[in-house]
């Protein structure tokens, strides 16, 4: 397939794995492996584990969770149990997640946070500052997996409030985690049909194989980081537009687009401007993406979302085709941010909350790979073709030249004359002066 695996450049005359040049640190590279190794831009359709946890299966469009269809885990399941099912790999029969108390050293710093922070900074350093309180040593656990993955609503409700002047609104131990969020963000409860959507969105965004962020976390937990680490680095790898950002920004899509009679000239002007539509392409599913399948069902069921919903399919439609025409050498279907954004702002969060939430809702998938990974842990290091200039050297030093022999100076009379070089310090002269501390290498 073009553009997935090149052989190495192991023609290149400075490639590490064909000279077997020593790194920075001094280390000698691995022994020349020549032609052997691929490299894929992007890791694209490489193998980077093995895990029980999901299986995504992008050419037919299918997604499972330890082997059962996302639709029908939807459709009978709540995403406590989900989130039970990808820890354990059992399907419990009932599972209760409440969110959690938030401490109020966390809150304390949420309360320091500029109101005009991006939720997502504000989640990780909810996160970070939860972690750093609770010491959560290496290996992952299940605890405190549940434990992360329950305090995340409260840390994003908290700070959606505390950026209003309101006050943090303590959760409420007998709802589930999606309505315990909409409970503390809102100081009421939630529309039942409303939790029951939001509960829908968490299953289908909770696990997701190997994708940027899971593995981003994977990275942190294989140097035997901490768990809270592994989640930080993941929300960070979330918060970029290609993974989890899309959704606010199909919202602005088809705000702009505004009716379906503009969509054709809208979408083909932003393709051919090299921009992205929002809501489709995906680098596994080359098929409609179950994902939102199953939320375009969710959200169909939602009140109020009729005249949103119709645009949304109508510039469906035409961005399909308008894809396939311009794209011809790539399948690009609708992946799941496309209907993600309706349930989002069916259950009436503000676009700039619908990443974080996202984010929440992936902490079952993120924690539990983490948890798996943990059992091999083998180091992630993989390797890099350099590209920088041949080893050379630094041009020899210009000759100094000495300072020379004075008489005394008159006092108040400026010192002139050359400098002495930076190395040579009074010490190395012989004369006394003061002990200089040098910072230790990292
Ligand atoms: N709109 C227009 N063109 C696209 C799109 C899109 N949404 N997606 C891919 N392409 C085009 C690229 O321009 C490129 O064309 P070219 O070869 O003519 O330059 C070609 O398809 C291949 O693109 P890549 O970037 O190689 O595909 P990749 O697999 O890396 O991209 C991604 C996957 C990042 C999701 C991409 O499809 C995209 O940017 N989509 C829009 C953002 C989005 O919806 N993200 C959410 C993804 S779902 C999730 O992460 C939960």
């Amino acid at each position: 397939m073009p553009g997935v695996t090149e052989t190495a450049r192991a023609d290149h005359p400075t490639a590490t794995a064909a000279t077997g040049i020593a790194d920075a640190t001094g280390t000698p590279a691995d022994p020349p492996v020549a032609a052997a190794r691929t490299y894929s831009p992007g890791l694209e359709g490489v193998i980077a584990g093995e895990s029980s946890i999901a299986y995504v299966d992008g050419a037919a469009g299918r997604l499972l969770y330890r082997g059962y269809p996302i639709g029908e885990l939807v459709e009978h399941g709540t995403y406590a149990q989900v989130a039970e099912l990808l820890w354990t790999g059992a399907w419990p029969a009932h599972a209760h997640l409440p969110c959690a108390h938030l401490p109020s050293d966390v809150a304390a710093v949420l309360r320091l946070i500029p109101p005009s922070t991006h939720p997502m900074d504000a989640l990780r350093t909810g996160i970070s500052a939860w972690g750093a309180g609770r010491g959560m040593n290496w290996p992952p656990t299940l605890e405190q997996a549940r434990a992360l993955t329950a305090i995340a609503p409260s840390i994003l409700a908290a700070f959606a409030r505390f950026r209003q002047g309101l006050e943090h609104v303590e959760a409420d131990p007998q709802l589930d985690l999606a309505a315990g969020f909409l409970y503390q963000l809102r100081g009421e409860r939630p529309d039942p049909a409303a939790a029951r959507a939001l509960d829908a969105y968490f299953i289908v965004g909770a696990e997701h194989g190997f994708n940027a962020s899971t593995f981003t976390a994977l990275v942190i937990t294989s140097t035997k980081s901490d768990l809270t680490s592994g989640v930080c680095g993941a929300i960070g790898a979330l918060k970029g537009p290609l993974h989890g950002g899309a959704p606010s920004e199909v919202v602005d899509q088809l705000s702009q687009i505004g009716t379906p009679e503009h969509a054709e000239a809208w979408l083909r002007d932003a393709v051919a401007r090299g921009e992205r539509l929002m809501g489709f392409g995906h680098r596994v599913y080359k098929a409609y993406d179950p994902r939102a399948a199953a939320l375009r069902k969710v959200a169909e069921g939602l009140s109020g979302m009729a005249d949103w919903l119709a645009l949304a399919v109508e510039v469906e439609d035409v961005a399909l085709r308008v894809l396939a025409e311009l794209k011809p050498d790539h399948i690009l279907k609708t992946n799941v941010e496309y209907y993600a954004a309706a349930v989002l702002q069916g259950v009436g969060l503000p676009p700039d909350l619908f990443p974080a939430t996202f984010a929440l809702a992936r902490h079952a998938g993120w924690t539990a790979h983490c948890i798996e990974y943990a059992a091999t842990s083998r180091l992630i290091r993989p390797d890099v073709i350099y590209t920088g200039p041949e080893e050379r050297h630094l041009p020899a030093p210009a000759p100094v030249a000495r300072p020379k022999a004075r008489g005394p100076k008159a006092s108040g009379a400026k010192a002139s004359g050359p400098k002495a070089p930076i190395a040579a310090s009074p010490r190395a002269s012989g004369a006394r002066g003061p002990k200089v501390r040098r910072p230790k290498a990292s």
